[in-house]
């Protein structure tokens, strides 16, 4: 059960409104989030090796699960966020885009659902805005994930991750100005990658 994940690396300087200070820092959070991972599923895979789950471990053993799942998705989230931005990227999809297709099929217009998508990112708390694929439908969905790891949509595929959690943006922007965040966020989507996800 050994998963030695590494970082992956991210090109992204020179972002519009997002800057190299503030890209710097998340990625060494989000390198904290892959040893977080990886300690984790070390220390779970040692406590296996000795032995089995029992009434004395049990307590500790459900903490390491419990804080796996907020690792695990601290990391595979912030994956996500950076591969969906790249310099000189943003603008709004063609009509001949897929995803924007699947979007208007979806919610009636692309500007209803990035709508949608927006007021998610400017809810308050820490967390995620997400737009789903359902892989069984095609149907896609914008949610709201707490933290890293509460309310995904299990076998949904995630295509446009979107890091609303104040680090993302506080060198840049105060917290009263979150929606220039997202505009910013916005303006440097890589639509080519949201529609390969699809
Ligand atoms: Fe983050």
């Amino acid at each position: 059960m050994k998963v030695p994940y590494k970082p992956k690396s991210f090109d992204l300087s020179g972002l519009n409104g997002i800057s190299d200070q503030t890209i710097e820092m998340h990625f060494k959070l989000y390198e904290g989030y892959v040893k977080g991972t990886n300690e984790l599923t070390e220390k779970i895979s040692e406590l296996l090796e000795k032995g089995t789950v029992n009434q004395e471990n049990m307590p500790a053993y459900s903490e390491m699960k419990r804080r796996l799942g907020y690792e695990y998705n601290g990391m595979v989230l912030h994956e996500y966020y950076f591969g969906n931005l790249k310099r000189d990227g943003g603008g709004d999809p063609t009509a001949a885009s897929p995803f924007f297709q699947r979007v208007q099929g979806g919610f009636g217009s692309f500007e209803t659902w990035k709508g949608d998508f927006i007021s998610i990112g400017r809810m308050r708390g820490v967390g995620w805005a997400v737009c789903y694929e359902d892989p069984s439908s095609g149907c896609v969905s914008n949610h709201w994930i707490t933290s890293h790891e509460v309310g995904h949509i299990a076998g949904y595929q995630p295509l446009l991750v979107m890091d609303v959690w104040e680090h993302a943006f506080l060198l840049d922007y105060k917290p009263s100005e979150k929606e220039n965040y997202i505009e910013a966020f916005f303006s440097n989507v890589d639509w080519q990658r949201v529609e390969k996800r699809l």
